[in-house]
């Protein structure tokens, strides 16, 4: 049986999330995605909303059964290993995003060298996708089409305290 581990700060969780989501359950018996704290990131949504956001938005995965929605808090290796989790998983969006991540996977086989770092590319529709993004599309009413899930439209529309613009349309872009 392996354990992957998707961690990530999911503030919130994005269709280019859950790509990565379902492509990697695909290749474990079991994935953790596992929210936890960036201490350089104020989240919008508290750790409870998010992993609500989570549960609900995997639940439209085909083959959802070996994926666990969890949090963690302090050093995700140390997280990693309570859980049995072998291998980390990364969605890589741009080679922008390698300097950081490399620095990432080697601090955490610095911390465990028995966890691997995996990573996965992408999906091309969603290199420019970020959670930052998502939040400033909302805040300015832009269109939100295909980039999240519906369930996140509705806790941003009650979070900003209105209808978002062409919210219809990116609900029907999901489907
Ligand atoms: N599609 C779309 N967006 C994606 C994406 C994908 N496939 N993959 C990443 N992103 C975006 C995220 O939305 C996020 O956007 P944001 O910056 O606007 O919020 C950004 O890429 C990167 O975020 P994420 O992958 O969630 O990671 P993070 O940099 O916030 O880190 C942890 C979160 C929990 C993984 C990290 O802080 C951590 O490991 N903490 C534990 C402490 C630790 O062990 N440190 C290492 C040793 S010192």
């Amino acid at each position: 049986m392996t354990t992957y581990i998707y961690p990530g700060s999911f503030d919130p969780v994005t269709n280019g999330h859950l790509d990565i989501i379902r492509r990697a359950s695909a290749m474990c018996s079991k994935l953790i995605v596992a929210i936890g704290h960036n201490r350089q990131k104020k989240p919008m949504f508290s750790l409870k909303e998010r992993i609500a956001l989570l549960n609900a938005a995997i639940e439209n995965i085909e083959c959802n059964q070996n994926i666990e929605i969890a949090s963690f808090e302090g050093l995700l290796a140390t997280y990693a290993r309570k859980r049995g989790a072998t291998v980390i998983v990364k969605g890589l969006r741009a080679m922008s995003d390698f300097e950081y991540e490399f620095q990432m996977a080697l601090l955490n086989e610095h911390i465990d060298d028995s966890l691997e770092t995996i990573f996965l590319i992408t999906n091309i529709k969603y290199t420019y996708l970020s959670s930052s993004a998502v939040k400033e599309l909302a805040e300015n009413n832009a269109s939100l089409r295909g980039l999240v899930p519906d369930n996140v439209i509705e806790e941003l529309e009650q979070k900003y305290g209105r209808r978002l613009s062409n919210a219809a349309d990116a609900r029907a872009a999901n489907h």
